[in-house]
């Protein structure tokens, strides 16, 4: 397939449904999309004391963002904002001044909550990180999922129809999206 897309999964837990998400979204990806997932949670604590002798696996980190075409955030929203770890991985891949990982990157974001508003207040919180990155957002289709009991089951299997095909369009979307970027803006 033409382009590789990194997934970033914003909750660590195990029992994650955002990850759950995530593995749907890859279900119903159109063909021309293929995933790796880029993990994060061997990273310290971002110290810019460490930007002249950058961690093992921060470098690794942003090989891993700069190796994919596009990147798909699927985050829970804590506290009306992303998660502490994702925002570390975040400053990790922004880092040294001047080598960030993230810029002019097609990036879609989404995410779920057993919340009525499904991270919406979260996702605005990730997207103003993005705007200041220079990452390239796809603003619309959004998604907020509202994560019922059962809705996608542990294998990333969707249960109700019609939020199968809005997660069908979804990725259909960011794929028409993420060519459009790549045709228009030379990556690094
Ligand atoms: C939450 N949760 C939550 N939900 C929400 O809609 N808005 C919020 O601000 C928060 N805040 C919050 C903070 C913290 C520290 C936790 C642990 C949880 C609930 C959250 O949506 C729920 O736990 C999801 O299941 C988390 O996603 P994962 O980990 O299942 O993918």
């Amino acid at each position: 397939p033409p382009y590789r897309v990194g997934v970033i999964v914003g909750s660590l837990s195990r029992e994650s449904v955002n990850r759950r998400l995530a593995l749907a979204l890859q279900r119903l990806a159109p063909p021309e999309f293929e995933f790796f997932e880029i993990s994060y949670a061997d990273l310290p604590l971002y110290n810019r004391d460490l930007d002249t002798d950058y961690p093992q696996a921060a470098l690794d980190f942003k090989d891993a963002v700069r190796s994919a075409d596009a990147l798909l955030f699927v985050t829970p929203e804590y506290n009306r904002s992303i998660p502490g770890a994702l925002k570390n991985a975040i400053d990790w891949g922004s880092r040294p001044w001047g080598q960030s990982a993230w810029t002019d990157k097609p990036t879609a974001v989404i995410g779920a909550s057993p919340g009525q508003i499904g991270t919406a207040v979260g996702q605005q919180s990730l997207r103003s990180t993005l705007s200041f990155l220079n990452a390239r957002q796809m603003t619309t289709p959004e998604a907020y999922i509202h994560f019922t009991p059962g809705l996608i089951e542990a294998d990333g299997e969707v249960t109700v129809a019609s939020t199968e095909e809005f997660l069908r369009m979804f990725m259909a979307k960011f794929l028409e999206y993420t060519a459009r970027v790549l045709t228009v803006i030379p990556q690094a």
